[in-house]
């Protein structure tokens, strides 16, 4: 069983996992990097993790040592680090391919990871490369774990996670809509909110069912979700969500490691 995690770069996504993992293991030893002294000593109080005195500090103590630094400094702080053999060693950033991260972290085991800030609810759909299996135990502290097989499905996979940003910003813009036209807006955030977790949910129990079905069978010949969605084909507001995950691509294949 896992006994020590350690992260190196405390930055926003640490702060989710750390309370996530406080909260579906309050027994597992979370050690932190130090750089970040505020924000590590911040996270150490909350939820009990500790502060070691360097990055190689948290490398040695640590079954598996998470590296969620930005993209562009994760092979650089990898190669100054010395890991062991059996240890695992996962970054989170966005477009780093296991083929730059497997020798900065030999002779661990390296791993790719997309978890989202509802990790900290333990409720993230995290997206793992490979199915490395003490990877998986420990996300799924966090949520679920969905594997791919390589780097060319793990880079359109992982725009997803910025898809997960901007329903938050659909669900805002709504939001302030219902509120300004009169709706009280603790009710408004309340029905946008559970509205949408009410469609993912009767997708997720309806797995066999397509989508396209789902919406059928409510967007009634003459009704208002029908109007509606031709006024958002019209307007080509679908395809823009298409066209912002495309944008994405060049920056999630390596690009971030060019600076692009
Ligand atoms: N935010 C998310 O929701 C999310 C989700 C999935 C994946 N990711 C990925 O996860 C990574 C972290 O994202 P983030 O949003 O948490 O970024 P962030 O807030 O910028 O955190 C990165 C942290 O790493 C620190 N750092 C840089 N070099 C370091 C070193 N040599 N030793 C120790 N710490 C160092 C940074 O410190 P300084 O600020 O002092 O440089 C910063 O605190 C990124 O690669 C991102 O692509 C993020």
């Amino acid at each position: 069983m896992l006994d020590r995690v350690g992260i190196v770069g405390v930055g926003h996504l640490a702060g989710y996992l750390v309370e996530g993992l406080a909260r579906a293991r309050p027994d597992l030893e979370v050690v932190l990097s130090p750089r970040n002294v505020d924000r590590s000593a911040q996270l150490a109080t909350r939820y009990g993790a500790s502060v070691a005195e360097d990055n190689q500090a948290v490398c040695d103590v640590a079954d598996v040592v998470l590296v969620t630094t930005r993209p562009g400094d994760v092979e650089g702080v990898c190669r100054a680090l010395g890991f062991r053999a059996g240890q695992t060693v996962v970054s989170t950033a966005a477009g780093v391919p296991l083929s730059v991260l497997a020798p900065a972290v030999a002779p661990a085991a390296a791993v790719r990871a997309m978890p989202l800030t509802c990790s900290a609810i333990g409720r993230s759909p995290t997206l793992l490369l490979p199915d490395d299996p003490v990877a998986r135990d420990f996300f799924e502290l966090l949520g679920t774990v969905h594997s791919v097989d390589d780097d060319a499905q793990f880079t359109p996979a992982s725009a997803i996670g910025a898809y997960y940003g901007w329903i938050y910003a659909l669900m805002d813009d709504v939001i302030a809509w219902c509120a300004s036209a009169g709706v009280p807006e603790t009710t408004a955030r309340d029905l946008v909110l559970e509205t949408t977790r009410g469609a993912a949910e009767m997708a997720l129990h309806h797995s066999s069912r397509e989508l396209s079905d789902l919406l059928d069978s409510l967007a009634t010949p003459g009704g208002i979700t029908r109007q509606g969605l031709q006024a958002l084909e019209r307007t080509g507001s679908l395809a823009a969500w298409i066209e912002a995950l495309e944008a994405l691509l060049p920056k999630l294949d390596g690009g971030a490691l060019k600076g692009e």
